[in-house]
C-alpha cells in the first residue's frame, strides 16, 4: 500500500525534538499565545520577508481575519479562483462579501489576463491562491490591484516556502495567509495558520480580531470569534521549520523523477521560469483520470483529486455566482495528485510510474 500521505512521525530525531518542544510548553504552562507563539510569529515574518506575523488557529481563520481587517463585508466583491479548497470561497462569503470567480490558466492558477474585466465598483480585493505550491503570476496581479486601488490577500496555504525570484509567497500582497494544517508544507500537528503583513495597523487589527475583537483582552471593539493559536502548535511548528528546506528539496527531487518518467504520457506540472515550486502536490493532468485513479487504487496506490468540485459548483454556491470558467471546468476533470511525500522510497516511486505507464499502454 502506498498512501497519499502518512502523517505519523517516523524520524526519531524529529520525534525527540517535537517531544522536547511539548515538554517545554507543558513546563511553563502558557498554553495559548505563549512565548513560542511570539517566536513562531517572528520566524514567520522573517521567512515571508514581512514586518509582522500573527498566528491564528487555521488557514481559514487567516483568510477570514485578513478580509475582516480590511473591512470587507456585505456589498463587497472579492476576485478569486474557482480552483481551490472551499475555504478560500467560504472566508469571503462569511464576511458577507461575494466571491467573483475568474478562470484559471493551464498552470491551475488564476489567469491575471482575465482579472481586469471582472473588476466592478463593488470589488475591493483580489484573493489569488498559489495552488499546488507554485506562485500564481502574483506581480501582474499586484500591479492590476494597485492600478484599481484594490487590496491583495495571498492565499498561500499550499505554498509556504515557494518563491518568485527572491521573494517568497506572502510577501507580495497587502496580507499573506498560510495554513499549517498537517497536510501542508510547513505542517503543524493539528490546526494552525498565520497572517503576514507590513502594515502595523493591520497587524493590530488582526491581533484584536483573533481574540473576540478585544483590546487588551478585555474591551471588545469589533465582534469577532476566537482564532488564537495554541502554544503547543507554535512550538512544534518551530521544530518542523528546521526540516522544511530538506522537505522541499526532496519534493523537488521526486518531481524530477516523475517528470523524467511520465512526461509525454501525462501532463506533468512545470516550474515557470523564475519560479521556485515547492510541490505541495504533484498534480498531473491526465486523460481518463477516474479510470487511472481506480487502476492505481486497486494496485495499492492512493491518489487524491485536489479539488474535485470547483468553488462556484459546491451545493452552497450553485447558481448564485454566475461566471465563465471553461478552462477550470476542463482541467478539473483531468487533475490527479500522485503521492509525493518526502519519505517515499525510490521503489515506491518506481512502482507508481510503472503503473501509470502500464495503464496508458493498455
Ligand atoms: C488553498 C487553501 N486555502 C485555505 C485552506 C484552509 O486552511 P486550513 O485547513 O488550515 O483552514 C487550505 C487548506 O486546507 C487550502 O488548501
Amino acid at each position: 500500500m502506498i498512501p497519499y500521505r502518512d502523517l505519523s512521525v517516523q524520524d526519531p530525531q524529529m520525534k525527540a525534538a517535537l517531544l522536547a518542544a511539548v515538554d517545554r510548553v507543558l513546563s511553563h504552562g502558557r498554553l495559548i499565545l505563549g512565548p513560542e507563539v511570539q517566536q513562531f510569529e517572528e520566524a514567520m515574518a522573517s521567512a515571508c520577508q514581512s514586518r509582522y506575523a500573527v498566528g491564528v488557529n487555521s488557514g481559514t481563520d487567516a483568510l477570514f481575519l485578513a478580509l475582516r481587517a480590511l473591512d470587507i463585508g456585505p456589498g463587497d466583491g472579492v476576485i478569486t479562483t474557482p480552483l481551490s479548497w472551499i475555504a478560500t470561497g467560504n472566508a469571503i462569503t462569511m464576511t458577507g462579501a461575494k466571491p467573483v470567480f475568474v478562470d484559471v490558466g493551464r498552470d491551475l492558477n488564476i489567469n491575471p489576463d482575465l482579472i481586469e474585466a471582472a473588476i466592478t465598483p463593488a470589488v475591493k480585493a483580489i484573493m489569488p491562491v498559489h495552488f499546488t505550491g507554485q506562485l500564481c503570476r502574483i506581480t501582474e496581479i499586484v500591479e492590476i490591484a494597485q492600478r484599481h486601488g484594490l487590496a491583495v490577500i495571498e492565499d498561500g496555504a499550499q505554498a509556504f516556502g515557494a518563491r518568485y525570484g527572491e521573494k517568497p509567497a506572502g510577501s507580495f500582497g497587502t496580507l499573506g495567509c498560510f495554513s499549517m494544517n498537517p497536510m501542508k508544507m510547513l505542517a503543524g500537528y493539528g490546526e494552525a495558520g498565520v497572517v503576514v503583513m507590513n502594515d502595523p495597523l493591520l497587524r493590530d487589527k488582526i491581533d484584536s480580531l483573533r481574540y473576540a475583537g478585544t483590546i487588551n483582552k478585555e474591551d471588545c471593539h469589533r465582534p469577532s470569534l476566537n482564532g488564537r493559536l495554541d502554544t503547543l502548535q507554535a512550538a512544534m511548528i518551530m521544530v518542523a521549520l528546521a526540516y522544511l528546506p530538506e522537505k522541499i528539496a526532496r519534493r523537488r527531487e521526486i518531481s524530477r523523477f516523475y517528470a523524467e518518467r511520465l512526461s509525454g504520457i501525462v501532463g506533468c506540472p512545470g516550474e515557470n521560469p523564475g519560479y521556485f515550486h515547492t510541490y505541495y502536490s504533484y498534480t498531473i493532468l491526465c486523460e481518463r483520470r477516474d479510470e487511472l485513479q481506480a487502476f492505481l487504487a486497486v494496485r495499492g496506490v492512493e491518489t487524491k483529486i485536489q479539488h474535485p468540485i470547483l468553488l462556484p459548483y459546491h451545493t452552497a454556491y450553485k447558481g448564485s455566482h454566475p461566471c465563465s470558467i471553461p478552462v477550470a471546468e476542463q482541467l478539473v476533470t483531468q487533475i490527479l495528485c500522485l503521492p509525493n511525500q518526502e519519505n517515499l522510497s525510490w521503489e515506491a516511486l518506481q512502482t507508481i510510474t510503472d503503473l501509470v505507464v502500464e495503464f496508458y499502454s493498455s
